[in-house]
């Protein structure tokens, strides 16, 4: 093999690139191969850090996870930004989540009552409070949840920012796909590369996304139960910035948010559409959005129209990332983030290092799905 390192990460994702650049952080030797590194689901996210306005009743080891995650991106934000000079638009003025009928407020209700049995802040705002902090907000919101400790980032300046330290600490670059894995007695030894070549690693983590399911020749109770969930999404341009936080609601049963930029974008998402690898850009997609924001601020069919893309996120069975070891020795997963994968990349890469608290690591490990 030409190169052995000690970690070798297949995907080039805001999930992998964080494992990648912690680990060469932490002196080890450190490639990701990836064949366009930061252009697929990290490409299309908006960016929230916001597990208390996502949380639901069912799901609270996720919430978990995701409150785990957001306590640790400042941390994370301040030495990526050290590391790589650049700025990520990191944001921590909270989550308006609004209403617009009786049904809605109610929801609200019940909402801010579980989020303030968890002790977390969430503060209930009627509707002139809520237009009070953003009056771009239609008339017809008639209360809102805001959630405080929220906090929202730029993907596509954080994958940026996570190529550039990962090169500034010393780590490899691979732009090839990966074909299959190399074993040697039982373990994982490396991988092959379209092309041919290979690459040899003491620890291979597959953080593939939506394809971390499709890598040939593992064997099927390795094989990450992930599916590709479909997100649409629109970029906005504003000379202003038209919001001050993200905002998001239930318009005609689908959920909508709109996330802000610091220079004026306005993005707005996203669709969930179970269609396989399917990353057409479709007209009904882009007018629910629209239609649904619409609804949340009026001006916004106003603005210009500066990027539309389809992203896929990878689904897992109970909606709970796989990052650890899988029971292949030599083969870890850091994949199945679902919505959560910026949120939860800083958390990511301290479970693949062991670094995180033992509940979190067991609620992640892929050995969930293989030890029947
Ligand atoms: N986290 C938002 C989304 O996946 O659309």
């Amino acid at each position: 093999m030409a190169h052995r390192f000690d970690v070798l990460v297949i995907g080039g994702g805001v999930a992998g690139l964080s494992v990648a650049w912690r680990t060469a952080r932490r002196g080890l030797t450190v490639a990701v191969v990836d064949p366009a590194p930061a252009s697929g689901a990290s490409h299309a996210a908006a960016g929230m850090l916001a597990p208390v306005s996502e949380v639901t009743y069912t799901e609270e080891p996720l919430l978990r996870l995701g409150l785990a995650s957001l306590a640790r991106w400042p941390a994370f934000a301040a030495e990526l930004t050290a590391d790589s000079g650049h700025d990520l638009d990191y944001r921590t003025d909270g989550t308006l989540d609004v209403a617009f009928g009786a049904d809605d407020l109610a929801v609200l209700d019940d909402l801010a009552a579980f989020v303030d049995k968890l002790g977390l802040p969430a503060e209930r705002l009627t509707g002139r409070e809520c237009r009070r902090l953003e009056p771009m907000l239609a008339p017809s919101v008639r209360g809102g949840l805001l959630a405080g400790a929220d906090a929202w980032v730029d993907p596509r300046r954080v994958t940026r920012a996570l190529l550039a330290a990962l090169e500034r600490r010393g780590g490899a670059q691979v732009r090839a796909r990966v074909t299959g894995l190399e074993t040697a007695a039982g373990a994982v030894t490396g991988v092959r590369l379209a092309g041919g070549g290979t690459v040899g690693a003491a620890r291979v983590i597959l953080a593939a996304g939506a394809w971390s399911g499709t890598l040939e020749g593992l064997p099927p109770e390795v094989l990450p139960p992930v599916r590709p969930v479909k997100g649409q999404i629109m970029r906005l341009r504003s000379p202003v910035p038209v919001l001050q936080r993200c905002v998001r609601g239930v318009v005609h049963g689908s959920h909508v948010y709109l996330v802000p930029r610091g220079d004026g974008e306005l993005v707005v998402g996203a669709t969930q559409e179970e269609m396989g690898f399917d990353t057409r850009v479709t007209a009904g997609g882009l007018w629910e959005l629209l239609r649904d924001a619409r609804e949340l601020v009026p001006g916004v069919t106003e603005l210009e129209l500066a990027d539309v893309v389809a992203g896929l996120r990878p689904g897992t069975p109970d909606n709970l990332p796989l990052v650890g070891p899988t029971a292949l020795p030599g083969l870890s997963l850091a994949t199945g983030h679902h919505r959560g994968g910026v949120l939860l990349a800083p958390l990511t890469a301290d479970l693949c290092s062991g670094e995180a608290e033992p509940e979190l690591l067991e609620i992640c490990s892929p050995l969930r799905f293989q030890e029947h």
